[in-house]
């Protein structure tokens, strides 16, 4: 028999998540507990699992989430196969943030943080496309391939 308290989260490792939790009630007997102790119940009695809507609305799920999945070191995004040409680019929104792949040769594949260096705006707002350089809208900086800041009115004369 499944206690569906084992089907809680482990405390976060992240200070602010563990609070978000604490202050949430998550884990007790109100609040997100009632939808993941739905589960345990149906894993109990062996029936099929279904996930109620509140589970994908809950915030301690999602920061859960954010320190147990998707801030891990690697993760799968797309596969190369959708970068096929150079200047190829796909954007991933990965939990809080946004990284952009792009193919500059054929061997040369790059994952960039999607952030200007100037202000932090995105120099990729496109989810998917071809470019020679991404370039950030908001004051016009632009970057090569690889990442390296190449705008002409920033380089040392
Ligand atoms: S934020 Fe990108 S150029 Fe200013």
């Amino acid at each position: 028999m499944a206690d569906p308290q084992s089907l809680r989260w482990p405390a976060a490792a992240n200070p602010a998540i563990a609070a978000a939790q604490r202050n949430s009630g998550f884990g007790s007997d109100h609040g997100a507990s009632r939808p993941i102790k739905a589960i345990g119940e149906q894993l109990d009695n062996g029936s099929n699992i279904i996930a109620t809507p509140e589970l994908f609305d809950a915030y301690e799920v999602f920061a859960a989430e954010l320190a147990q999945i998707f801030t891990q070191p690697w993760l799968a995004v797309d596969h190369a196969s959708r970068l096929a040409a150079d200047g190829d680019y796909v954007r991933a929104d990965i939990g809080s943030r946004s990284v952009v792949l792009v193919r500059e040769s054929a061997d040369q594949i790059h994952a960039l943080r999607n952030a200007c260096l100037h202000a932090g705006y995105r120099v990729c707002e496109a989810e998917a496309g071809n470019a020679t350089h991404l370039y950030c809208v908001y004051h016009g900086w632009s970057y090569a391939l690889d990442g390296r800041l190449t705008d002409p009115m920033l380089q040392p004369k």
